[in-house]
């Protein structure tokens, strides 16, 4: 009898996990969207709860009425910080995506396009940067598009044109670049809707923002037959008083003017640091130099020769130590290298997140480095509370790549912080620590590791900070 009721409820939880297999799918969905948010002050995320079955009662959640599936996503206005989790394009059923006013950055995840039943999109007010997505113009349905006042770079995606149904637009206060995608205007036979491309496709759309941006080219004709357009401070070519000044236009970063308090608090930061490591180094050498009297040679010359150690003292059994991970396995864990979260000349850093659980930062090399294994040995050897920890390397001929697995930092670089956070998040005891950490990271690596390990370039995004900021 007992076996047969089990046979019952095993069958009612069947049918209950079919019934609810689409609900659970959104539950994780918003799950890693809460996992990509690193900073919740406020607490707005405090009761999504992971054993939850039904995510319709979590704050700024929202369900449609007849089927429990995730309709729309608010949370305006509410100091979350974080990146947005490309798992969101799994919300199938969603049609209001409202996140303004809040500090997602990194880029937006091209899995956004795959919310086919979107209707009103607003990521505006953040610190969102890239480019956008040309995926954009896979949200078919949806009408009001507003990503004013981001970061957002690069062109906009002709791909906007696809969407038919769009009523408002809004690009401004951002860093766009290139020409809009239009027909060319002078062009009278693309009178014909047929011929028309990009944004002149838009045959609904009332509102157009486009104004604080880079853009340049011809502004085309049809823009100026939609009710409300603004194309203010821009670099096109018409002799517009409304554009911005030549000088701006021809830096093409289009750099921010910075306040003159920040700069002068990044030189009183900077001329900190120097002077501490200026003492520590001198006083280090003038410690040296009393032990090592009796010798001749100066302490900086022994510290070159240490380097010339490095090759032979090491050897390749340090590497064994070093978990060797997978390429398959980082694109599984860095969704497909789609989560950039930085990248220089030869680097480009991707987040992502272990089997395990464990979240980190990847560093791809796209150049050959000659000595790979030296590098890796080296790195490896680095242990210091503010030195990042690596976790493991990837080196694989097929296709090339040179991956270096870090503890991921949460709070984005120093360099973030100074030049493009409000500044707030810095204080000065709060700078005051982070000189000293910096500085004892360095006398950690220039003077205790023997050998010494250099540090070529040392700049404010070449230091990383956790979540009590600390450098790294
Ligand atoms: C955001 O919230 C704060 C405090 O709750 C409020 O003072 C502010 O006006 C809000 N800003 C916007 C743009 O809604
Ligand atoms: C996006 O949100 C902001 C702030 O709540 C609001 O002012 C703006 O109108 C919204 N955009 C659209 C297209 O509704
Ligand atoms: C618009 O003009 C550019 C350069 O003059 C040309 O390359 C492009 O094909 C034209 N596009 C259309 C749709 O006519
Ligand atoms: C801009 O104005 C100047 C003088 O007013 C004129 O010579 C020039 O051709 C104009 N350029 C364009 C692109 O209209």
């Amino acid at each position: 009898m007992s076996t047969a009721r089990l046979l019952g409820i095993s069958i009612l939880c069947l049918l209950l996990v079919r019934n609810s297999e689409s609900v659970s799918d959104d539950v994780s969905a918003l799950l890693a969207f809460k996992r990509a948010i690193y900073d919740d002050p406020l607490s707005k995320l405090s009761d999504w709860n992971s054993r939850d079955k039904d995510p319709c009662t979590w704050s700024g959640v929202g369900c449609s009425a007849f089927n429990r599936q995730v309709v729309t996503l608010e949370l305006s206005n509410s100091s979350l910080q974080g990146f947005l989790a490309p798992e969101i394009g799994s919300l199938k059923s969603l049609q209001k995506l409202v996140l303004d006013h809040n500090t997602f950055m990194g880029s937006i995840p091209k899995d956004i396009g795959k919310l086919k039943n979107l209707m009103e999109l607003n990521l505006s007010t953040n610190q969102l940067a890239g480019p956008i997505p040309s995926e954009i113009g896979d949200m078919t349905k949806i009408t009001k598009i507003d990503l004013h006042a981001n970061r957002l770079d690069g062109a906009i995606p002709p791909e906007v044109g696809k969407l038919g149904n769009l009523l408002e637009l809004r690009l401004s206060n951002n860093r766009l670049t290139g020409i809009i995608p239009a027909s060319n205007d002078s062009n009278m036979e693309s009178a014909n809707s047929n011929d028309q491309i990009g944004l002149c496709q838009l045959s609904q759309l009332t509102d157009i923002d486009l104004s604080y941006n880079f853009l340049v080219g011809d502004i085309p004709t049809c823009l100026n037959q939609i009710q409300r357009s603004s194309l203010a401070w821009n670099c096109f070519q018409n002799n517009d008083t409304s554009n911005r000044p030549l000088q701006q236009c021809m830096n093409e970063n289009g750099l921010p003017e910075p306040l003159w308090l920040l700069i002068l608090e990044v030189i009183a930061a900077v001329s900190f640091l120097c002077l501490l490591t200026l003492c520590t180094i001198t006083g280090l050498r003038r410690c040296r130099a009393r032990s090592s009297e009796s010798r001749n040679s100066s302490p900086w010359t022994r510290a070159v020769s240490w380097k010339e150690n490095t090759v032979i003292s090491i050897d390749d059994d340090l590497l064994v130590n070093v978990p060797k991970i997978s390429r398959q396995e980082l694109s599984e864990a860095c969704e497909d290298f789609s989560n950039i979260i930085g990248s220089s000349q030869e680097t480009v850093v991707y987040k992502g997140t272990l089997k395990d659980g464990r979240e980190i930062a990847v560093v791809s090399l796209s150049v050959s480095v000659p000595y790979w294994n030296d590098y890796v040995i080296e790195m490896a050897r680095l242990s210091h509370e503010n030195v990042a920890k690596m976790v493991g390397y990837c080196k694989e001929s097929e296709p090339f790549s040179r991956m270096l697995v870090f503890q991921y930092p949460p709070n984005g670089t120093l360099y973030e912080h100074l030049h493009d956070g409000e500044g707030w998040q810095l204080s000065w005891p709060r700078r005051m620590k982070l000189a000293l950490a910096i500085a004892r990271a360095l006398r950690y690596l220039h003077t205790e590791l023997q050998p010494p390990f250099a540090v070529a370039a040392l700049t404010s995004s070449s230091i990383y900070l956790t979540e009590d900021y600390s450098p790294k």
